[in-house]
């Protein structure tokens, strides 16, 4: 039913031009958003051999891994140079002196997933070798390292055509025989959501996050009207987490994690988890939070009402099953704000007259509501549910094969 939807969305979205017959890159990964790590908003360049060990044992130690967050991505600055000879991509000596495939094996040890890091142009951002016209014998050491993920940035690509050099990279990936998650980082510059399904595993829809709370919110308004492009195996990606980075508030922190979970986006960690607060680790160990983003239906919520004075809006997304996520969110400055939620304003939900059971996601704590369900919601923060019918009966509003739903 809800895919099918979600079809008919898509048709509507895209020109029939550009639709392709397979709606994802198809190397079985990613079916649901990937979870894990990176080092780039905590370390930029500061990586080592060292750190990385530490950071796989934490995974484990904390419990996060056995939560879903498996991926462990080296970002920027692993490399240096390339063999005069092979040309083949070379780590940087001084701080990887067991080399790549020794680290991969350190991971994989760890019941983790390895990722790395290129860029689709002549150098990296950081002005280390690129791949650009060397994809085929850049991807085949990936697949000897034993990576499981390429994240592919934008820089020194001189205003090269980012859908043929993704592609080059795509074929090459394909070609080592090795499924390896696509992560494209095109920073959102030339609308990849209307074309990357095909290419990517996830596509960057803009510029990189930072710590605030300025930055969140932008990005958010950025991700939240793409969301008919997010499907299994091909995901809108809002960047990495900054729960645990700069001066954020646990209410902010809380806002973050529950709006890129719901938004389907990767969950990939990018703080300190060896020094984690425990109110940052309460946060990202949230198993219920966790389920939204992993509901196999993958349908990228959004926001479905406003206020006038935008700050305060009502977020809603299907789940698998008939269920719903309902968020509600208060943007602004002033505490206690009361945000209700009309089961009208939310598209392809189910009559007025629909009781629902309404799981607090963040409490330990349900109800029941018809019709409408009102809460007081903190500045910065969520109330956010799980909703579901309190019986399964033919009261979904529009739209629907109420057959598929027995
Ligand atoms: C390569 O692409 C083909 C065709 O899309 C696909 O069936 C296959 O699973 C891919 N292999 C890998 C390793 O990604
Ligand atoms: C490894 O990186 C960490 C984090 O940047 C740094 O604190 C540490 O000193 C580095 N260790 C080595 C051996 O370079
Ligand atoms: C956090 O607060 C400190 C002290 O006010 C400030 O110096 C720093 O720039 C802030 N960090 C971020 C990322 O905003
Ligand atoms: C709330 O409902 C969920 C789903 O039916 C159930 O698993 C959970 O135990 C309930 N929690 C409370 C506090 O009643």
């Amino acid at each position: 039913m809800f895919p099918t939807l979600r079809a008919a969305f898509l048709a509507l979205f895209l020109h029939a031009s550009t639709i392709t017959t397979t709606f994802a890159l198809d190397n079985g990964l990613g079916l649901t958003p990937v979870m894990g790590w990176n080092s780039w908003n905590k370390f930029a360049c500061g990586i080592n051999e060292t750190l990385i060990h530490s950071i796989a044992d934490a995974l484990v130690s904390t419990g996060l891994r056995d939560l879903g967050y498996h991926y462990l991505n080296l970002d920027d600055c692993w490399q240096l140079t390339r063999d005069m000879g092979s040309g083949k991509i070379k780590e940087d000596p001084n701080k990887f002196p067991s080399g790549m495939k020794a680290l991969g094996d350190y991971i994989h040890s760890k019941g983790l997933k390895y990722g790395l890091y290129s860029d689709a142009g002549l150098m990296t951002c950081q002005r280390r070798p690129g791949s650009l016209g060397l994809e085929t014998i850049d991807a085949q050491s990936y697949a000897d390292f034993g990576c499981d993920y390429l994240k592919y940035d934008n820089c020194y690509a001189f205003g090269l055509k980012p859908q043929k050099r993704y592609e080059a990279m795509r074929d090459a990936l394909n070609a080592t025989g090795r499924p390896i998650f696509f992560s494209m980082c095109e920073w959102g510059a030339l609308d990849p959501a209307t074309w990357a399904t095909p290419i990517g595993n996830s596509w960057r829809t803009t510029g990189d996050i930072n710590p605030t709370w300025g930055s969140i919110l932008e990005i958010l308004d950025r991700n939240d009207p793409l969301w008919p492009y997010a499907g299994p195996g091909a995901w809108n990606d809002p960047d990495m987490l900054e729960v645990g980075n700069g001066n954020l508030t646990v209410e902010q922190q809380r806002s973050h994690f529950t709006l890129w979970a719901i938004m389907k986006a990767p969950l990939i960690l990018g703080n300190d988890i060896r020094t984690i607060s425990q109110e940052s680790l309460d946060i990202i160990t949230n198993k219920k939070i966790i389920a939204i983003n992993q509901d196999k239906l993958g349908a990228q919520a959004h926001s479905v009402w406003t206020s006038d004075e935008k700050d305060t809006q009502v977020w809603a997304g299907p789940l698998d099953e008939g269920e719903f996520v309902i968020v509600l969110f208060n943007r602004g400055d002033i505490n206690n704000v009361e945000i209700a939620v009309h089961w009208k304003d939310i598209p392809d939900f189910y009559t007025d007259t629909t009781t629902m059971v309404l799981e607090d996601l963040w409490c330990d704590w349900n109800t029941t509501a018809t019709g409408s369900f009102t809460a007081k919601v903190q500045a910065h923060d969520v109330v956010a549910f799980r909703a579901s019918p309190t019986k399964k009966s033919n009261n979904l509003r529009k739209n629907v094969n109420l057959q598929s739903q027995a």
